[in-house]
């Protein structure tokens, strides 16, 4: 009897120790054990290869991410996985051959998750592969792009964040530049700390070299980097030699570019007129950073220079009547002014605009560049409302005398009325982050177009076809103009290029002849770099004149953008790239995500693709409602309304649900009480739950705790992570770096603040929020089957409403009953950077349809 009760004791003991030890897995079970960058800039032109190789030395299959930033402004053009010796390919195809490619895999259930999201220089590629165990697999992506010159610079930037230190890691850059390299710089986060001592550049006449070899342990100490290795920007700055004003030309099989940027030209004094909103959105900071750029930009104003300040929200006020001369009385005057811009009502785009244009019209213009520039952050809620009509009104007042540049504060503006509107008018839409460096981007802006040198260019080429763009209303100091095009005869040994424009005081004509064939040269390393730079440029141009054309000559520019996209096999707004993986007929779609739009999220909303506006609410300040103001909507076409005040509470709601409408560019939101447990996401069919239980008085989440299939179990609170898959128990800490694990159908990727929840079909990231002391959970459903019907409060995606229009309060009517809304500010918590939107917030019922108890829970 003893003994048997010893071996009963032992055997515990034994189960005890294996209980114990076994499951904390804090291990990689991922090994990237080599990362390779290599970037070559030929004439400006950049094409940049990153090949990752990544070993699952787990001892079963799991699923492998890779994960890139790339510069917004390339295309790519090249993704290949290699897994056992077989090659996948991605294939560039239509958008809609694209997607339906997609709908029919997710309908039989080979989920593929598209992933796209933009920031403010770079956007995101990711995908991911089940690798079987001990096997390894190769990613390799490419992408191009033409390097832009501002302020007499080119900037190669290039992100690396391998997520893990990386034994065998090497960025090669190589520049080659015909005309020579006058200077170059190497900058960005990767260049502080150690790694500075990992950078190698090796300069020749007309090329320049570039390496980065960080050590593994080099790896883990610069400013932004930490235990899971590099995380940051290099930052490639250089300019080349320009010998003569004429430019600079290059050929190669068959096409051209031309590289115009004279800058040994006198500057023309300019007239600008600045049109500024200080409607009530532009509430707070902006408004500091608005007032902080303008008094900077005073400064800056040379001495011939003539300026006019115009303010605008529902009522429209000149500084003066007239251009003044930036001597120093008027600038200290005009700073005096611009300190007490005040935000206040609604915003009458159309009649500051028209204000403007007909200050600069009233002004001689002999020998002077005029600039109109226009500052917004909202949509036209005043006056004339009608974009088509605003569009029409500004086009006829100008008349392509000068150009219009407008900046887009913030995510609320139309960007896309404001990009048409420059563009019909000769200028630029820019966009203007809200960032604590707003005032420096809208600085930025300003000295990019402070030194005119030229106006009305053409530039002319006999022997060339197909051009790109080849007249341009001003050319600016430390820019460049580049026109691109096919030789008409490749068999002709000369090219001449010609460009006639207005300078300071008299015409100026550049005419120059090249020999096509100069026996000096040396073959570039891709031959057809050339061809190339020609599409990329062509397709760019093609896309952006889209907002500006309609009906036939629309579709057919369409249709010649989308035929070189695949032709060249750019990703671009008009194509996706299908990447069909391993598993059988499994297949994800990378898009070129829009500027502007937060990443979308294929599966569980709707996609939409156009932003549909509409006009006639006004609104005011962020919150104003909540300070228990009222607010004024002036009718339809109202002209010159008293302004609206506002109370200066801006409250930001930071504990909401959003709910993306489709049709509707402005999503509805709606708050939770924080006392009850929540069912967040059900689907009784594949047996999945999502629960979750509130902060108490705060925002976000506790707990949020996943069934499935009745023995997964997953719990996840702000400190670790804990999984049971019915005879494994695992657990995981937060923050104790990159993990994977898998088990059958159910696969969780560990980062440093989000964890990815896979099971089966449904894909969840439950995000880790951190500020100010608070902690807090919060999920964003990734993707889920089509055409199951979900429960749960992330289970509904059939919102709609639309907005009463010209009732005293803001209404809405959702499913036929008149609810009131308001406009306000709430952060997304769905995204880590936690940005601050604008929603329709309105109560649970009227959001949901049903009451908050019929998503209550009495156990997680
Ligand atoms: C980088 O690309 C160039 C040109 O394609 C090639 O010659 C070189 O070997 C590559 N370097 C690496 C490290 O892959
Ligand atoms: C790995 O798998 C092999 C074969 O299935 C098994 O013999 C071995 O014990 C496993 N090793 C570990 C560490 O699980
Ligand atoms: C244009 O910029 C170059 C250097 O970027 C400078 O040397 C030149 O003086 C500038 N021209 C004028 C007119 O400001
Ligand atoms: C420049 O050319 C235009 C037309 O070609 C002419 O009207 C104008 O007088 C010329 N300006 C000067 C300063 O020569
Ligand atoms: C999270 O859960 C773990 C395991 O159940 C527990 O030890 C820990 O105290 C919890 N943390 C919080 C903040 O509740």
């Amino acid at each position: 009897m003893m003994d048997r009760a010893a071996l009963r004791l032992i055997l515990l003991a034994v189960f005890l120790i294996s209980a114990t030890s076994d499951p904390v897995k804090k291990k990689q079970d991922v090994d990237i054990y080599s990362f390779y960058i290599n970037s070559t800039v030929t004439s400006r032109y950049a094409t940049t290869v990153i090949t990752s190789r990544v070993a699952n030395t787990l001892n079963e299959s799991q699923e492998i991410q890779f994960e890139v930033k790339i510069p917004k402004n390339a295309f790519i053009s090249k993704f290949r996985m290699t897994i056992e010796g077989k090659t996948y390919d991605g294939v560039v195809k239509g958008k809609e051959e694209a997607q339906q490619q997609y709908n029919q895999a997710v309908s039989r259930g080979q989920s593929a998750g598209l992933v796209r999201s933009v920031g403010r220089t770079l956007e995101d590629f990711k995908t991911s592969v089940t690798v079987a165990a001990l096997s390894k697999v190769t990613f390799e992506l490419t992408y191009e792009e033409l390097l832009k010159r501002r302020l007499g610079k080119y900037e190669l930037l290039i992100n690396a964040q391998p997520m893990q230190p990386v034994a065998d890691f090497k960025m090669d850059v190589h520049i080659q530049e015909k005309p020579g390299i006058s200077f170059l710089e190497v900058k960005g986060d990767l260049s502080t700390g150690d790694l500075t001592n990992a950078i190698k550049t090796t300069r020749a006449d007309k090329d320049a070299w570039v390496t980065f070899y960080p050590t593994r342990d080099q790896q883990t100490k610069c400013k932004s980097c930490g235990e899971n290795g590099l995380n940051g920007d290099l930052l490639i700055t250089y300019d080349v030699e320009r010998r003569s004003p004429k430019g600079e030309v290059v050929v190669s099989n068959g096409y051209f570019v031309h590289y115009f940027a004279p800058s040994d030209v006198p500057r023309i004094s300019k007239n600008v007129v600045f049109v500024i909103d200080r409607s009530g959105s532009m509430h707070g900071r902006k408004m500091d950073q608005t007032r902080l750029a303008l008094l900077r930009i005073l400064t800056d104003l040379d001495e011939d220079d003539h300026f006019g300040l115009i303010t605008f929200d529902s009522e429209v006020s000149l500084w003066k009547r007239e251009l003044l001369k930036a001597t120093e009385t008027n600038l200290e005057n005009a700073k005096s002014f611009v300190k007490e811009i005040r935000d206040r009502g609604a915003t009458d785009i159309n009649a500051a605009v028209l204000a403007g244009v007909d200050m600069i019209s009233r002004h001689p213009r002999e020998g002077t560049a005029s600039i109109l520039i226009l500052l917004t952050d909202g949509d036209p809620t005043s006056g004339e409302t009608n974009i088509e009509k605003i569009m029409a009104n500004v086009k006829e007042a100008i008349a392509t005398k000068f150009p219009l540049y407008c900046l887009g504060f913030g995510y609320d503006v139309n960007f896309d009325f404001l990009t048409k509107m420059s563009l019909e008018n000769g200028g630029v839409a820019r966009r203007i982050y809200e960032d604590s460096d707003a005032d420096l981007q809208l600085q930025g802006f300003y000295d990019e177009v402070a030194v005119p040198l030229l106006t009305d260019i053409q530039l002319k080429y006999p022997g060339g076809t197909k051009l790109t763009k080849t007249s341009f209303s001003l050319y600016f100091n430390g820019s460049e103009i580049v026109v691109s095009g096919q030789i008409t005869d490749n068999s002709v040994e000369s090219f001449t290029t010609e460009v006639i424009a207005v300078s300071k005081d008299s015409n100026v004509t550049y005419q120059d002849t090249i020999m096509t064939k100069d026996p000096s040269d040396v073959p570039p390393e891709d031959e057809d770099f050339m061809q190339r730079l020609w599409a990329y440029l062509t397709v760019k141009q093609l896309l952006e004149r889209q907002v500006l054309l309609k009906g036939q000559e629309k579709e057919d520019e369409n249709k010649e953008a989308l035929k070189l996209s695949l032709k060249y096999q750019f990703v671009t707004p008009l194509t996706s790239m299908v990447v069909t993986k391993p598993q059988e007929g499994e297949v994800e779609v990378a898009d070129k995500p829009k500027e502007g739009e937060e990443p979308a999220r294929r599966g569980m909303y709707p996609q939409v693709s156009t932003r549909t506006r509409y006009t006639a609410l006004a609104y005011g300040g962020g919150g104003a409602v909540d300070g228990g103001t009222s607010y004024y909507f002036p009718p339809r076409g109202g002209r010159y309304r008293p302004s609206i005040k506002h109370s200066t509470s801006s409250r930001v709601h930071d504990n909401v649900f959003l709910l993306d409408v489709v049709g509707q560019s402005k999503p509805l939101c709606f708050e939770v009480p924080f006392f009850h447990k929540l069912r967040l996401l059900q689907d009784s069919a594949s047996e999945f739950s999502m629960n979750g239980e509130p902060m108490f008085l705060q925002s976000g989440f506790q707990i949020i705790a996943f069934h499935y299939k009745t023995k997964h179990h997953l719990t996840i609170n702000t400190t670790s992570i804990t999984y049971h898959d019915g005879q494994n128990h695992v657990e995981f800490l937060w923050g104790q770096g990159p993990t994977q694990h898998t088990s059958e159908d159910v696969c969780l990727i560990l980062r440093s603040n989000e964890i990815v929840v896979t099971m089966g079909n449904i894909r969840v990231i439950i995000l880790l929020h951190k500020e100010k002391g608070t902690t807090f959970l919060w999920p964003d459903v990734q993707q889920q089957t089509k055409d199951v019907k979900f429960t749960g409060i992330f289970g509904k995606t059939d919102a709609s409403y639309e907005e009463i229009q010209g009732s005293q309060k803001p209404t809405l009517k959702i499913h036929d009953q008149e609810v009131s809304a308001s406009w306000v500010d709430a952060t997304n918590n769905r995204l880590s950077s936690k940005p601050v939107i604008k929603c329709w917030l309105v109560s649970f019922y009227a959001a949901m349809q049903r009451d908050v108890s019929d998503f209550t829970v009495t156990q997680l």
